[in-house]
């Protein structure tokens, strides 16, 4: 049998403040109608108290807990974030304290940007072990931070939060199942570092960042498919990065999925980068919607430009 990857439990951390479009509105010159019909988000978080480092926290511990995995037995953490509290020491490194976990433990933050928890699947699986098959794998962005709130065309679409997963090794008839990109462009989407000469904002040119996204999602989950020897009738659910819900009705109608199989959650946080998939998963969980044996497919795209999408089995589920 080979060896695959599995979703053991989930967890998620969101900043206790609401933002809606009428909130956006009295910033810039926007309205809650062009916000719903263009991208379908109603409302996003915005970190106040929180920080990157509390969130990933939370959503791990919740995580772990619920996994009942012994800490000792974890031989990853990755966090994927652009949003990082301290470039040194990585927020991974910090979370090994917060969760116990042991000094064998490979901690390091990835950037994938909004295909950072599919890039991270691919990679904590080839660090597990049969001694230690566990892997946490933490997603936490607070975008607010990086989004120029004069500019309508990008303020309106970000939001703050983390989800985690914790994975195990697992047998599996399909095995690793991934498709992974990139497409060096600095064109469309950037966002300087607070080392740079300019401030640290998102700049982007959504048609163009819309195009690549419907263009490259559909190629991606076919190679998935093939990959694993499935059809989509062999898929329980599609997890595609939440940002826009344009993007994930043009999918949807091009792959025939019908709307149960395809999950969306943008109309209440928004996009919040790498930590979109993994909320979306804990969103699942707690809707009773996750259950031992399903098949799922996450699918995340962004700035790089990145893409990555991968077979991802659900395990004895906690
Ligand atoms: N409120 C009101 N009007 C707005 C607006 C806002 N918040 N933002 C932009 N507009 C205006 C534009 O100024 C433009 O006006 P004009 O026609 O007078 O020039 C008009 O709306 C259309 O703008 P456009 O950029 O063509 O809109 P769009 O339909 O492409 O939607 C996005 C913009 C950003 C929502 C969309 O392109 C998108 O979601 N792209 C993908 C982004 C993405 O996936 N990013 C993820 C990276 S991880």
């Amino acid at each position: 049998m080979k060896k695959g990857i599995e979703l053991l439990a989930t967890g998620s951390a969101l900043p206790a403040k609401v933002v809606t479009n009428e909130d956006l509105r009295r910033l810039v010159d926007t309205s809650d109608e062009w916000i719903v019909k263009r991208t379908g988000i109603r409302e996003r978080r915005h970190c106040v108290g929180e920080n990157q480092f509390s969130l990933a926290a939370g959503a791990a511990q919740a995580a772990l807990e619920r996994s009942g995995v012994d800490p000792a037995r974890v031989a990853a953490c990755i966090v994927t974030t652009i949003c990082a509290d301290n470039i040194s020491p990585s927020c991974a490194c910090l979370l090994q304290r917060a969760l116990g976990l042991p000094e064998q433990t490979v901690c390091f933050d990835l950037n994938g940007a909004c295909a950072g928890f599919v890039y991270g699947l691919q990679v904590i699986s080839g660090l597990l072990t049969e001694d230690r098959p566990y892997g946490i794998l933490v997603s936490s962005e607070t975008l607010s931070r990086l989004s120029d709130f004069t500019d309508r065309s990008t303020c309106v679409l970000f939001g703050d939060g983390a989800g985690a997963a914790v994975v195990g090794l697992c047998d599996s008839p399909y095995g690793l199942c991934g498709d992974f990109g990139s497409r060096s462009n600095r064109e469309v989407l950037y966002i300087p570092s607070a080392t740079a000469s300019e401030p640290s904002y998102i700049h982007m040119e959504g048609q163009a960042v819309f195009k690549f996204a419907v263009d490259i999602i559909p190629r991606c989950i076919d190679r998935v498919l093939q990959q694993a020897g499935l059809t989509m009738d062999g898929v329980d659910l599609v997890v595609m990065h939440q940002a826009n819900a344009r993007i994930i009705d043009h999918v949807a109608k091009h792959l025939k999925l019908p709307p149960e199989k395809c999950f969306k959650n943008i109309a209440r946080y928004g996009n919040m980068s790498s930590a979109c998939i993994p909320i979306a998963l804990d969103d699942l969980y707690r809707e009773g919607r996750l259950s031992a044996g399903m098949r799922l497919l996450p699918v995340g795209f962004g700035g790089g430009l990145t893409w990555g999408g991968a077979l991802l089995e659900v395990g004895d589920i906690k």
